[in-house]
């Protein structure tokens, strides 16, 4: 029997527990061993719950107890996580985790040490939640070089975005009915703001270069300035409008951006909705994959950990190959990426716009008179705010990026 440890017992936690046990028969079978829960360390107690037993309070017990083999690390932050986490790992204990922000920050650090002390750190669902796609990047997709990682990575954000879409609603509004209804967090800067998506596609692109991207150096931008107006004209040109986490490797360099994003009705991405998350691969022999599903949550994310605990299971004394070296990959100044952009101005300027952007695409929307709005071609993130700035005066509202 392989004894295991959840560290906090929230959401991600308890559903931890509740996928060991509803799945155990099946869980044995592919863990080639019994799986038990042992400890569940919280600092809270919980009279009556069936595993109310299993309470511990102090780590200790945990770390130094040799029948534990495999902690699920379910806390969240970089704090006593970090700490307990390493502590685990030293001992010999394999680490499977939920917690984006521990792995984007710490993740090399952590990889490495697993390594020399023959075990595992294993993080499927600290991105995508349930969705497979660390595992496929690890793994299956082992004989590609990537090319693309564009990814909704983001349940919350792809929330309100695909609302504000159906029901012509503004921002404001829209969250806070997802806040009424539980869908965002009282405080929900990290999501629309587009911080959880940065630490998520730096994981990735961590993944796809082999070396560390700093998430901190990301060029990230949320989806606060989106208006029902940009989705009349996203609708007009068949086009939707999502929170994008784009990952590119662009001459020995990484590009890595957060930020809304125009899509075409015929790409894939077009119709990931609701609270749901997508990864879209593109790998030179491949060609385009896509991953879907559900990208939080309580069962889906435990889902991920536990498949994570198996996985440790079948490599006991053994460490699964990661490469996600401490070496950080230089990234490239997000002033030379290329992209499209959209930009709405007042009527009467066409002139203008003509001797700045040369000749870019017009786009009207039937009862509207007093703006017209532009799409360009490919132009680099400079040359676009320099002729934008020349512009500004006559410009409304937000421009918002083409494709990817
Ligand atoms: N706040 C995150 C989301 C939870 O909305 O996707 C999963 O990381």
């Amino acid at each position: 029997m392989i004894k295991v440890a959840v560290l906090g017992y929230g959401t991600v936690g308890s559903g931890v527990v509740e996928v060991l046990e509803k799945n155990s028969e099946a869980l044995s079978k592919k863990a080639l061993d019994e799986l038990s829960v042992k400890y569940i360390l919280d600092l809270r107690d919980f009279p009556g719950d069936p595993h109310e037993d299993k309470i511990v309070h102090d780590y200790k017990q945990i770390v130094e107890d040799e029948e534990i083999k495999i902690i699920c690390e379910t806390m969240g932050g970089v704090g006593a996580a970090y700490e307990f986490t390493k502590q685990a790992l030293m001992a010999g204990k394999s680490v499977c985790t939920s917690n984006k922000e521990l792995v984007a920050l710490h993740g090399p650090e952590l990889i490495a040490l697993a390594k020399e002390n023959k075990c595992n750190y294993l993080f499927e669902a600290s991105v995508g939640g349930g969705i497979p796609i660390i595992r496929p990047i690890n793994c299956a997709l082992t004989a590609e070089k990537i090319e693309v990682i564009a990814g909704i990575l983001n349940g919350t954000t792809n929330y309100i975005l695909s609302k504000m879409e159906k029901e012509g609603a503004e921002f404001e509004t829209v969250l806070k009915e997802a806040q009424e209804l539980g869908y965002a967090e009282r405080n929900p800067e990290a999501d629309v703001e587009g911080h959880d998506a940065c630490r998520k596609i730096a994981i990735l692109s961590s993944l796809m270069l082999g070396k560390h991207v700093d998430y901190s150096k990301i060029y990230t931008e949320g989806i606060t300035k989106i208006t029902p107006v940009d989705f009349a004209y996203a609708k007009a040109m068949g086009m939707s409008i999502k929170l994008l986490a784009v990952s590119k490797e662009c001459d020995d360099k990484a590009f890595a951006m957060v930020s809304p994003r125009m899509i075409s009705a015929e790409h894939p991405l077009h119709m990931v909705n609701d609270v749901f998350n997508a990864v879209f691969v593109t790998g030179n022999m491949l060609g385009d994959s896509m991953y879907y599903g559900k990208g939080a949550g309580k069962l889906p994310t435990a889902s991920a950990v536990v498949g994570d605990v198996v996985d440790c299971a079948r490599h006991l004394g053994k460490t699964v190959t990661c490469i996600w070296d401490s070496e950080e990959a230089p990234l490239m100044d997000v002033a030379d990426a290329q992209n499209k952009f959209f930009f709405r101005v007042k009527t009467g300027n066409e002139e203008r716009v003509k001797d700045v952007f040369g000749n870019p695409e017009a786009v009207k929307l039937p009862g509207v008179e007093d703006e017209v709005a532009y799409v360009t071609g490919s132009l680099t993130e400079k040359d676009f705010a320099q002729k934008y700035e020349k512009i500004a005066d006559i410009c409304v509202g937000n421009r918002i990026r083409v494709g990817f």
